[in-house]
């Protein structure tokens, strides 16, 4: 159901917008892999007249993590054991996971990967000789058995500029166009008025026309990705709003489950990825297919000598590893930074170099090399032009010649995600499964594994999946359609099993457009005020709210100003100004729809911040050196804190609670990986 492009302009707000009320038994909420997966999946366990609906704040085509499209499928178990694959994602997020969840995504990934490629995904391929196929000549498919062409153990190499196209076209001819409503932003779930603990509807609005919709719903699925801009980011000025993971992730995911009251775990958990300076390139196909190096100022390949393996060994057993964990890879990153080795290039001329090397000393003759060098340039440029075209933007207006100079490297700001190589979300149930820890009945779901419904949250009939699951990093955008193909099959279960439950809303439809529009009421009435529509003495705008959050969580909460490093003093500072910030948010104005949806997205951002910050706040030590580090507990401590933290907040007293949750191996831990 997709609206025509904007008019000229942004859509100015009306005070009175028109309510449409919708009644469905399940509601997907969000566009992006996992939504996607949910949506193709769910007709093949739904009766016929099962009512299902996909909401996405943006357009199914191109919406989500994966929208400007990938180079690589980081997630392919392929030939390998999926034990590993969870030791892997131990291993690289410090310990600290569920395994159950790891292991049942790494049962299912593989299968959302072949379906890609059926659906008209190139796969790179190896040739029987060896060679690379890069996508462009027949190879048996991987059902066929074809063999991909892996850069690192999970990773396979794709041609992927269009994959979000690819994936989201039999998602919504399964569900049918008339179920997919885009360019609605949903700005709270909401909770049944008759029995606690449920969930049963959603409200949003439309971007694109002043329409307020209401859903009733027997079960959802919250999938909107994570948080993005929560922040000071490195770009500025007119370069601002550049991110590395997608501008529109804002938080919605972890807010909206939590304030109807769904448990929270690994909140601290940030990612705060190194990626080629400006740009926010991707640095995954240089380090894996390229096999290039990083090196500071001085020319010294840093990563590989005796002072980093010592430093790497205070954080054993996670140091030791063949694969360093990514928050440690950065961590030597930022020690070349603070003692002035500065910069950190990628070497992508030595790397270029040594394949140029290695064919002529294999006796390759010039016009063959001359052919190999053209296929690993477009390679090398591909990479950027699959899925960061900007940083290709960018290489190509600073003259950069990869196979001359080598490209700066930086740590960025920090993201809250569970998806990619991060693992902050919600606590969900693990499968049903007897290798499944049966423990914490008796202190409630926010200490069990399992609760009946695979992927299903603390709240009755709320499910997520992708960056929403907690605890269970690495899934990327195959992990992450598999994960929503998971989910579909349970939310059409957790609706037969409850077939008497008809959803009663607490509030009035007109009650929550009041509510969701009270930023342009307030704008319509105030802006009369001032000349100047963004100055007024009775209402700020969202732009100044969103930059006051940055500055607070940047130089209080381990941003980019300080080099990562809090402590328990500058946490609870930062606490104290997002709560002011909380109590501004709501003299927030909006003009037009835009800025209401910016509105409602600050709104998102600040809650989901805050429960960040909370959950550093209770965690007494530095678990992930290189994201964030704590003055005051500058060590991981495994014996005190080699557990989850949990976080609820309950939506009748507004209170939060923290709390501690064992964190149970299930894979072997002897070899640690
Ligand atoms: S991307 O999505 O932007 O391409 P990224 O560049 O971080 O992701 O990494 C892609 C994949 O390569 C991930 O599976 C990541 O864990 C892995 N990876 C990236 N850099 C390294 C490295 N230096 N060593 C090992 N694995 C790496």
């Amino acid at each position: 159901m997709a609206l025509p492009n904007k008019p000229k302009g942004e859509l100015k707000a009306v005070v009175d917008p028109e309510i449409v009320e919708h009644d469905v038994d399940i509601l997907i909420v969000g566009g992006g892999m996992a939504a996607c997966g949910a949506a193709f999946e769910i007709k093949k366990w739904a009766p016929a007249d099962m009512k299902i609906v996909l909401v996405d704040k943006a357009c199914l085509e191109r919406s989500g993590a994966v929208a400007q499209g990938l180079s690589a499928i980081n997630t392919y178990i392929g030939e390998n054991k999926i034990e590993d694959y969870v030791k892997m994602v131990r291993n690289d997020l410090m310990g600290v996971v569920r395994e159950d969840l790891i292991y049942d995504l790494g049962r299912h990934v593989d299968e959302s990967v072949k379906l890609f490629e059926e659906w008209g995904l190139p796969v790179w391929k190896r040739a029987e000789d060896g060679g690379n196929l890069d996508g462009s000549k027949p190879a048996p498919t991987l059902r066929e058995g074809g063999a991909p062409v892996r850069t690192g153990k999970w990773q396979i190499m794709i041609n992927g500029e269009s994959y979000k196209c690819i994936v989201a076209e039999p998602a919504a001819t399964a569900l049918g166009a008339d179920n997919i409503f885009e360019r609605i932003f949903i700005v709270k779930m909401l909770l049944d008025k008759n029995t606690p603990n449920r969930i049963a509807g959603a409200v949003g609005f439309s971007t694109r026309e002043n329409k307020v919709h209401v859903f009733r719903c027997k079960s959802a699925m919250v999938a909107c990705g994570g948080g993005v801009n929560i922040f000071r980011p490195r770009s500025t000025g007119e370069g601002k709003g550049r991110a590395w993971y997608p501008v529109w992730n804002a938080g919605s995911t972890y807010t909206m489950c939590a304030q109807v009251g769904a448990t929270l775990t690994m909140m601290e958990n940030r990612f705060t990825p190194s990626r080629f300076k400006d740009g926010y390139g991707p640095v995954g196909a240089w380090f894996l297919l390229f096999k290039a190096k990083v090196q500071n100022g001085l020319g010294e390949f840093y990563a590989g000598g005796d002072a980093a393996k010592a430093e790497l060994s205070k954080y054993m057993p996670y140091g030791a590893s063949a694969v360093t964990p990514t928050c440690l890879r950065n961590h030597l990153m930022i020690n070349e930074l603070k003692e002035g080795r500065g910069p950190i290039y990628m070497a992508t001329d030595v790397a270029l170099g040594a394949f140029m090397d290695e064919k002529k000393a294999a006796g390759m003759d010039e016009k063959d090399l001359k052919k190999f060098w053209k296929h690993l340039e477009s390679e090398a440029w591909e990479d950027f032009l699959d899925m960061s075209v900007g940083q290709a933007g960018l290489w190509a207006g600073a003259n950069i010649e990869p196979e001359k100079i080598g490209s700066e490297i930086m740590p960025t700001e920090p993201y809250m995600l569970g998806s990619h190589s991060g693992c902050c979300g919600i606590w969900t149930s693990g499968p049903n499964e007897d290798w499944v820890p049966d423990v914490g009945a008796d202190k409630g779901r926010s200490h069990q594994y399992k609760w009946g419904y695979n992927r299903m949250t603390t709240v009755d009939g709320l499910f997520t999946a992708g960056d929403g699951v907690g605890a269970s990093g690495h899934k990327f955008s195959s992990g992450s359609h598999a994960e929503g193909r998971i989910v579909a099959k349970q939310m059409v279960k957790f609706v037969r099993d409850h077939a008497d439950f008809q959803p009663e809303l607490k509030q009035s439809a007109q009650e929550l457009a009041d509510e969701l529009y009270a930023p342009v009421r307030r704008y319509h009435e105030f802006v009369g005020a001032s000349t100047a529509a963004d100055v007024n003495p009775n209402y700020c705008k969202p732009a100044g709210l969103m930059m006051r959050l940055m500055k607070a969580t940047d130089e209080y909460g381990g941003g980019v100003a300080t080099y990562y490093m809090t402590s328990g003093k500058l946490l609870n500072i930062c606490l104290d100004l997002l709560e002011l910030l909380r109590e501004d948010a709501a003299k927030m104005a909006a003009g037009d729809l835009h800025e209401l949806l910016r509105c409602w997205e600050n709104y998102h951002r600040i809650w989901c911040v805050e429960t960040h910050i909370r959950h550093i706040e209770f965690r007494k030590e530095s678990r992930y050196p290189g994201f964030y580090y704590r003055s005051d507990f500058p060590n991981i401590d495994d014996e005190n804190w080699k557990c989850f933290v949990n976080s609820t907040y309950n939506p009748d007293t507004e209170e939060w609670k923290c709390e501690k949750v064992d964190c149970i191996n299930i894979v072997e831990t002897e070899p640690w990986i």
